[in-house]
This record gives structure tokens, C-alpha cells and sequence, in this order.
């Protein structure tokens, strides 16, 4: 065997690895492009579904949705309701509170008895807001919270 009759036995060899390899490389991309845009289109169809869903609720539901949201049925104590809204401020007597159980801070307002005390809790006073903060108390939560910090 000549060197180059060798030599085009190899080149002939070459060519048919470097076609085989091409089929395989383009046979592999097809495999992925296809798996490809079939998940950009579902991500496609995604984008482009409409913003929002109207949801007509039944007159029936929404009156039932009123009804759970009552008022605490049964009344929480005057404890409680200065631990969860009024000792924020009243504790430490901050901007002038008077302080939960400080008897010389009560009694001037004391004097004007619980149903004005209470009266100005509810409408709130200077720095003290409405109801104090807690929206929900009920006027007889307020006056047991009142109550409870004025002992
Ligand atoms: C953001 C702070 C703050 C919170 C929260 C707060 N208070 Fe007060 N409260 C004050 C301040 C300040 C005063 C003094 C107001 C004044 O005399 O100008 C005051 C005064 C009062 C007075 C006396 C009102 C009067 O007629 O002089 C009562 C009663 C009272 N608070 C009840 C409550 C109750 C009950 C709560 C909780 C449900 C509460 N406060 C929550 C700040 C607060």
C-alpha cells in the first residue's frame, strides 16, 4: 500500500465518520427543538390567557359571608382587651396616658365617672385614638377595659 493511496483510504474513512456524526448531532437537535416549542407554547398559551376570571358569587353565599363575619358574640375581658390594644400606650404612659392601676394618673378622671371616661375612649382624645385602637371592642369591652386599668 502507497502512502497516498493510504492516505485516501483514511480521508474516505474521515468523511463518513464526520456525515455520521452530523446525522446524529441534527438528529439530536430536532429531538430538542421539538421538545422545546412544545414547552414555549404551553408557556405561550399561559401568557397569553386572559388577566382575570369573573367569579359571580350567589346572592345566597354572600349573605352567608355576612353572617360569619360577626362581632365576638361573647365579650372579651377588660384584661384582655388592654393587653391586645391599650397597654401599647397606657402602660408606659406614653404622650399622657394615664398608666394601667396608677391610681394618682385615675383618679382626677375617675371623678367624672366611667360613662364620660368611656364617651371620650370611643370618640378618642388627643393623642388617644378612637376606641383606643381596637375597632371591633364593643362599648361594654371599652368600659371594662377602662375599668381595668383605672384599678
Ligand atoms: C396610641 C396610644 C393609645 C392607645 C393605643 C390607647 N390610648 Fe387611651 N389614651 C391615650 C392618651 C395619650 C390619653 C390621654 C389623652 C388626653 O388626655 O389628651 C389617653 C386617655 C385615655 C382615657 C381617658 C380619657 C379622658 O376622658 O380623659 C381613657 C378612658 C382611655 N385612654 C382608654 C383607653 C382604652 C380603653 C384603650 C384601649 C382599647 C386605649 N385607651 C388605648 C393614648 C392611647
Amino acid at each position: 500500500m502507497s502512502l497516498t493511496s493510504w492516505n485516501k483510504k483514511n480521508f474516505g474513512l474521515n468523511i463518513t465518520f464526520v456525515v455520521l456524526v452530523v446525522i446524529v448531532v441534527m438528529q439530536l437537535f430536532s429531538i430538542f427543538y421539538v421538545a422545546h416549542t412544545e414547552s414555549h407554547d404551553s408557556t405561550l398559551i399561559e401568557r397569553i390567557k386572559p388577566l382575570g376570571q369573573v367569579y359571580i358569587e350567589e346572592d345566597s353565599n354572600s349573605v352567608g359571608n355576612e353572617e360569619k363575619v360577626t362581632v365576638n358574640d361573647k365579650a372579651r375581658s377588660g384584661k384582655e382587651i388592654v393587653s391586645s390594644s391599650c397597654s401599647g400606650c397606657h402602660s408606659a404612659g406614653i404622650l399622657g396616658a394615664p398608666k394601667i392601676g396608677n391610681k394618682d394618673d385615675w383618679e382626677s378622671l375617675s371623678q367624672r365617672g366611667i360613662s364620660e371616661l368611656l364617651k371620650t375612649a370611643i370618640s378618642g382624645k388627643g393623642a388617644m385614638p378612637p376606641k383606643g385602637t381596637c375597632a371591633t371592642c364593643s362599648d361594654e369591652e371599652l368600659k371594662s377595659a377602662i375599668e381595668y386599668m383605672m384599678k
